[in-house]
């Protein structure tokens, strides 16, 4: 600072911080730290971002056995599930995506790598078979993808053992799953392939909203 800021009055201490680094960095993100604030702790409380969309349900057990297999595949590293509010977007994959459409994804699959195309309202675009068509080998139904093929889907068996103790740690994080469904969750996905688990997630994607 200059001599001339020596007219300043005493107790007027904007030298003491301009000349602190310790002092102008602890301000400033203080004062960052309440726009930051004020911006992101109403997320956590406004109805339109915590609650569920009417028509919104838990997934089934094999749906979420299938969205084990979307993760462990990476299929987000092709396809987000995340519609933007753009006429473009919307004209190709329908209506916009709502916050309240993924309160009982743990972890959402939003992502934002599109080298295939969103996949959140993709439930019912397409017949079961066409999926299994297409994942056996996604050239036999679009000629020029370059997708790659999945045909071990078809013939690996769901793990039975895990699914319960999959819905109970949803559970923990507010997904509403009764113990009645938890108990019945193994016997529903015994014995269903891979294939179907990740066929039945497909095609619940996206559904709560018309
Ligand atoms: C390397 C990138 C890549 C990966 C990984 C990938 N895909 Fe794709 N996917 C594409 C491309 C490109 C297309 C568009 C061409 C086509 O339909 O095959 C596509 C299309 C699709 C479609 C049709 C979407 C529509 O609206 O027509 C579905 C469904 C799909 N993928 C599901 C999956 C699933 C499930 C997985 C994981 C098991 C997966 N994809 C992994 C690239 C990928």
């Amino acid at each position: 600072m200059s001599e001339s800021n020596n007219a300043a009055p005493k107790s007027f201490s904007h030298e003491k911080i301009e000349t602190n680094n310790f002092l102008l960095i602890a301000l400033t993100l203080f004062v960052l730290a309440i726009g930051g604030l004020v911006e992101i702790v109403p997320l956590f409380f406004q109805k339109s971002t915590t609650e569920a969309v009417a028509g919104l349900k838990p997934y089934t057990p094999l749906q979420l056995m299938g969205r084990d297999v979307y993760l462990r595949e990476g299929c987000y590293n092709c396809h987000s599930q995340m519609i933007r509010p753009f006429r473009a977007e919307t004209m190709r994959y329908g209506h916009y995506s709502v916050a309240g459409e993924f309160v009982y994804d743990h972890p959402f699959q939003w992502g934002s790598k599109r080298t295939g195309p969103d996949l959140h309202r993709v439930g019912g675009k397409y017949s079961d078979e066409w999926h299994r068509i297409h994942l056996n080998n996604p050239r036999d139904v679009v000629p020029e993808s370059n997708m790659p093929a999945y045909p071990w889907l078809e013939t690996s068996k769901v793990d039975d053992t895990a699914v319960a103790t999959r819905m109970s740690a949803l559970r923990k994080v507010g997904v509403p799953y009764t113990d009645a469904e938890i108990a019945g969750a193994q016997a529903e996905v015994k014995d269903k392939t891979e294939m179907e688990a990740v066929i039945s997630y497909l095609q619940v994607l996206g559904r709560a909203v018309k």
